[in-house]
């Protein structure tokens, strides 16, 4: 799929991964909606990006607040969607006094899979309406899951759930989308330095950068965004789910 002219939605996008993204298919001059539920942080995004981006601030688990953005959008051709909108909590099944939080297990499912999948299912049936390009495609979705989807860590429960769910997902609509001539790729990254990590003290950050093989580091967002175009670009990457993560194998914590 080609970026430049193209018009790619991209969720999560006033932070991280998602921001990223964003400005790499920007220098690549497509146009690009920016989706989240962070307002201030959309503003201040689209205001670094120029012209070539808007944004709408959206729920993605939202089901009818998807489905009046893509209503909205009708009639503008949209090659690609990027979900990068996520939450990250840590929590033990066992606890002193007390279990696991059933809301805060569901609230994970809820953003991380079905949020994702909301946006997945009206992305692609607006791309499916599409005219093949010059390469045959229609439309490309990429999605982010994440190591924790192989190896959760303790407190990790729901996050593993819902990041599993995501890797397993990208099959059967890899599959199903095929004769839409839509492509479905997932990003499984690392430990990557967004705000979710720069938040905590640097002998932590260090500590997590130690703990990769090669590079030693964590991994910068532009890294993800850099993966994201590939992805777009190379055609004949289709139903996989690629690490990104320098080789690290996350312990048990
Ligand atoms: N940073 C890492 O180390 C890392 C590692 C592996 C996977 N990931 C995954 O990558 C994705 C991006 O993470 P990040 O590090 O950029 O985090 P981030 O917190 O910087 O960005 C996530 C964005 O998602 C938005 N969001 C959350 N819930 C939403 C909702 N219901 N509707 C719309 N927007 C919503 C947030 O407002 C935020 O702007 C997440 O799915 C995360 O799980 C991150």
């Amino acid at each position: 799929m080609k970026i430049e002219g193209n018009l790619f939605l991209i969720t999560g996008a006033a932070s991280g991964l998602g921001y990223a993204v964003a400005c790499q298919l920007v220098q690549n001059h497509a146009s690009v909606v920016l989706i989240d539920i962070n307002e201030e942080g959309l503003k201040k995004a689209v205001e670094q990006l120029g012209i070539q981006a808007r944004y709408e601030c959206m729920d993605i688990t939202n089901e009818l607040q998807a489905q009046q953005f893509f209503k909205q959008l009708k009639g503008q051709k949209i090659s690609g969607l990027i979900n990068c909108a996520g939450i990250a909590p840590a929590e033990k099944v066992l606890k002193k006094e007390d279990v696991h939080r059933l809301e805060s297990f569901s609230r994970t499912l809820n953003i991380n899979v079905i949020g994702s999948f909301n946006m997945i299912r009206f992305a692609a049936q607006a791309m499916s309406q599409n005219e093949v390009d010059t390469g045959g495609e229609k439309g490309i979705i990429i999605n982010t899951a994440s190591v924790a989807a192989y190896e959760g860590q303790i407190g990790q429960v729901a996050y593993a759930a819902s990041k599993g769910a995501v890797v397993a997902m990208t099959l059967p609509l890899a599959r199903e989308l095929a004769r839409d001539a839509i492509r479905v790729m997932t990003i499984a990254p690392g430990i990557m330095a967004t705000p979710m990590l720069l938040n905590m003290p640097v002998e932590v950050q260090q500590a997590l950068g130690d703990m990769v093989p090669f590079p030693k580091r964590l991994g910068q967002p532009e890294e993800f965004a850099k993966l994201a175009q590939h992805i777009i670009e190379n055609t004949y990457l289709n139903g996989e789910v690629i690490r990104l993560d320098g080789a690290i194998r996350m312990a048990a914590k």
